[in-house]
């Protein structure tokens, strides 16, 4: 990168263009960094067996990128920015995208701090103190607590139990309880093999989980605000019960924000209340929300919706002015112009029938059964307009058939969000993030009779990032399906890995189906890396027939439905491609 920098500063003719130029290069640097940065899945994880050397040097990397109060150790990445004199390693991080100099120290931290995991992965803690001692002045003290923890990890890394306590629990013995979350998140959850425990749903959200998603809401609402003018007046949020867990109710949170309340702890320490943020300190909106609940979300977190539900009364009825509340003016609106009442109007938690689960988006579209995306959208209503609240009488209800109230309230969503909450599966791994996210997003298309703006956040990494849709399909191609560190490392499971290519091509397509936010270039690369490559498409015909038949059927499909306009070259090879590999599956080559 800094030869790059140098030859694009000789190069240039003027100062203004030369600058233009630099910044153009750091934003792809930027790009880049992104996706370097992402922590790659490798390959599957096979039950009973351990991780690659590769795949746990790269898990302790992540897991040293951060503080780890719990142990007092603090994050190696700051302890060799500040022994350089460069300050904390986030302000060099912010600072490297737009000065080149700053962008070569941050190059150099990080050099050194994978240099120092390998160390320690070859030479054991002492190596890689005394390395980080001479090269940065980092000292002993200092990184000793990181290395003393990355220690623990690395010994939990190298066996597993998994096999054998899955026979245990087959015979019915006893299996100790380990947390859920992941290895980056809560490195505790080691050694794997134990029964995931969720958590207290009378803890969500935690005090963490609170503060990380202030920081979430407000880039949510500004770059909203920067990119449409206005603050979302409605918005519809996916909460999953298994995203809450990990994150101790990251989604939650991010609902109360929105909302403009925070959670009051009685003296068991439970969150049972919640309280309004004045006006004067939030000094924005409260936005509306429409919470879709995932059937597990309703089965694992009753307390939490009564929390949510008691928070969405609160502020429908706090005496403010209506360009201030967004949820009470639209509760008011509908109580006084189309008759509903009180509760009915202010009904935001919306999840299965009791006993279902799933909006069955995903396989309809896997199965390719839908003529219009307004059939995804019914479906996803039909699926998911089962109420949880009170009634009039103040009775909670459990699911009980609303759909108008759910309707009413999707008509008004200008913008939809889910939380992604782990680094291990993102919104191309499996179909539930298009199901869901996308499911209602087209449902609301159609009721609002326009495209809601669609967001995804993580704080997987120590800056809160908000993407929009676009951006987040570009980074996980980028990052997994077109990434040869990604698809060879699938390949390297022979079957099962054909498979998951052509299931993160299928996902992709959701996203088309659902939101159309997937660019022609995407489906143009997936036709050129794995089908219009002799040697790649022999190998993957080798090992997977069925699965390069449907990824074949897969593109022509998207091109069938208008998602990619591909040129009739491609097309008519698709075609060849399609006819062979049914003649080879049907035996008659
Ligand atoms: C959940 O954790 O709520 C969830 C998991 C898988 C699919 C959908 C939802
Ligand atoms: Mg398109």
């Amino acid at each position: 990168m800094g030869k790059l920098l140098k030859k694009t500063e000789t190069k240039s003719s003027s100062a203004s263009s030369s600058d233009k130029r630099e910044r153009r290069v750091l934003k792809l640097y930027e790009q880049l960094v992104e996706i370097e940065e992402r922590l790659i899945p490798t390959g599957l994880h096979v039950f009973g067996r351990v991780a690659g050397e590769r795949s746990q040097a790269d898990m302790l990397r992540m897991v040293a990128s951060f503080d780890r109060e719990e142990k007092g150790a603090r994050a190696l990445t700051d302890l060799v920015s500040e022994g350089f004199g460069l300050g904390d390693y986030q302000s060099l991080l912010a600072a490297s995208f737009n000065n080149g100099e700053a962008l070569k120290s941050r190059e150099r931290v990080e050099s050194i701090v994978r240099k120092s995991i390998s160390l320690f992965l070859e030479s054991g803690i002492d190596a890689a103190i005394a390395y980080l001692e001479d090269s940065a002045h980092v000292r002993a003290q200092d990184s000793r607590l990181m290395f003393a923890l990355l220690e623990n990890i690395s010994q939990q890394l190298k066996t597993n139990g998994e096999l054998e306590a899955l026979a245990r629990a087959l015979r019915g013995e006893y299996i100790e309880p380990g947390p859920g979350a992941d290895i980056v998140q809560n490195p505790d959850i080691l050694p794997t093999g134990r029964n995931t425990h969720a958590v207290n749903p009378y803890m969500i959200p935690s005090e963490i989980a609170f503060t990380r998603a202030e920081h979430v809401v407000k880039h949510l609402l500004e770059r909203h605000l920067a990119e449409k003018g206005s603050y979302p007046r409605a918005m519809a949020l996916v909460l999953w019960g298994l995203d809450n867990i990990k994150t101790q109710g990251e989604g939650v949170a991010q609902a109360l924000w929105l909302l403009g309340v925070r959670p009051v702890r009685d003296q068991l320490n439970r969150a049972t209340e919640v309280e309004p943020i004045p006006l004067e300190i939030l000094k924005r909106p409260r936005i509306d929300v429409v919470m879709t609940l995932s059937g597990i979300f309703r089965d694992l977190f009753g307390a939490t919706m009564n929390l949510l539900d008691k928070a969405v009364r609160l502020v429908a009825s706090l005496d403010e002015p209506p360009e201030m509340n967004f949820l009470r003016k639209n509760v008011l609106r509908q109580v006084e112009e189309e008759n509903f009442s009180f509760d009915e109007a202010a009904l935001r938690l919306f999840s299965n029938a009791p006993g279902n689960y799933g909006t069955n988006v995903n396989f309809m579209v896997m199965d390719s059964q839908w003529d219009s995306g307004e059939t995804l959208g019914d479906l996803f209503v039909t699926r998911k307009c089962f109420a949880y609240g009170r009634d009039p009488s103040g009775r909670m209800i459990e699911g009980r058939e609303a759909r108008s109230a759910m309707e009413r309230a999707l008509s008004r969503v200008e913008a939809a969000h889910q939380n992604i909450d782990s680094f291990e599966i993102g919104i191309t791994d499996v179909d539930h993030y298009f199901e869901y996210l996308g499911g209602v997003a087209k449902a609301v298309e159609k009721r609002a009779n326009s495209k809601p703006a669609i967001y995804l956040s993580d704080s997987l990494s120590r800056e809160t990032k908000v993407r929009s849709l676009e951006e987040t399909v570009r980074l996980e191609t980028r990052t997994k399906t077109l990434n040869p560190k990604w698809y060879e490392g699938m390949l390297a499971h022979g079957f099962r890995g054909v498979a998951e290519i052509e299931s993160h091509v299928t996902n992709t397509f959701g996203w088309s189906a659902t939101t159309d936010a997937v660019d022609d270039w995407v489906y143009t690369e997936v036709a050129e890396t794995f089908l219009l490559d002799e040697k790649m498409l022999e190998r993957l015909s080798n090992l997977n027939p069925h699965s390069v038949h449907s990824l074949v059927s897969r593109l022509l499909e998207a091109e069938g439905r208008g998602f990619w306009k591909a040129d009739t070259h491609m097309l008519e090879r698709l075609g060849e491609i399609f006819s062979s590999l049914e003649d080879q599956l049907e035996g008659i080559i």
